[in-house]
């Protein structure tokens, strides 16, 4: 039996039959502003609660904004302070060189994310994580145009992070918000699973979706399930929550 590991966001939770398996790598993959970011820092909200260690890499936002962001969106997530100041929830800001963001040859490139990677890897080790969040692995792609060492990239991030039995969630851009214009990339096939958000309708009827479109190793929900942001977290409409009729 794998052993899960909650996300502590409920209706998530309900749909995964109980959790992630652990040491998985997720992706969960979004539109713009599907809430990718904010679902990621809750997961490791609640864990960090739970007395689980998390670290948000943060690839495209400084960690500052994204703190002020959780804060307004997730008003009665009131001690996320304490848990930042505990040590609880690690913001590791990882903004790409100077360098890495000029254009660069295969060589430079290696030496550039193998060292982000070993740079991740030794703060998993210091600080005794065992719940990490990457945000977003979409910027590897922009720097590295080259799609075979991007793929090669990421294998080797996800590798390091299973071998180091964290369980990870990790965030990507999905390449149309809408379900029926999603497009399966080929570095989806090598996480243990894949969340989707989904977004239609326009401003005023925005409606959004989240359905799990893969989890290795478990049982779980095949429902597109609505849910929404709410002050006090994600609140996911799950029809496992309905009774059998
Ligand atoms: N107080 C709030 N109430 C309801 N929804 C909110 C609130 N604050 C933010 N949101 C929603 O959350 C979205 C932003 O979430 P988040 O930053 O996690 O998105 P994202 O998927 O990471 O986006 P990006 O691709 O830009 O990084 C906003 O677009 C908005 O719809
Ligand atoms: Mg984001």
């Amino acid at each position: 039996m794998l052993n899960k590991i909650k996300t502590g966001i409920s209706g998530i939770d309900k749909m995964l039959y109980g959790g992630i398996p652990e040491a998985s790598q997720v992706l969960i993959s979004g539109g713009p502003g599907a809430g990718k970011t904010l679902m990621g820092f809750e997961y490791l909200y609640r864990n960090a609660k739970m007395g689980n260690t998390g670290i948000l890499f943060a690839f495209e936002e400084e960690p500052s904004r994204i703190l002020e962001n959780v804060k307004s969106t997730f008003p009665e997530f009131t001690d996320i302070d304490d848990l930042v100041k505990q040590g609880k929830i690690i913001i590791d800001a990882k903004a790409p060189s100077e360098t890495a963001l000029g254009s660069f040859g295969e060589s430079r490139s290696t030496y550039e994310f193998g060292k982000v990677i070993s740079d991740m890897e030794s703060l998993v080790v210091s600080s005794k994580a065992t719940r990490v969040v990457v945000d977003s692995i979409s910027v590897f792609n922009i720097l590295i145009r080259d799609e075979a060492l991007y793929r090669k990239y990421m294998l080797a991030l996800i590798l390091s992070m299973r071998r180091l039995g964290v369980t990870s969630i990790m965030t990507t851009e999905m390449e149309s918000p809408e379900r029926h214009k999603l497009l399966f990339k080929p570095e989806y096939f090598i996480f243990d699973g894949i969340i989707a958000l989904y977004q239609t309708g326009e401003e005023a009827k925005r409606m959004l979706a989240t359905e799990i479109l893969k989890i290795r190793g478990s049982k779980h929900s095949f429902v597109t399930t609505p849910y929404e942001i709410t002050p006090a977290g994600f609140r996911i409409f799950a029809a496992e929550d309905m009774a059998p009729y």
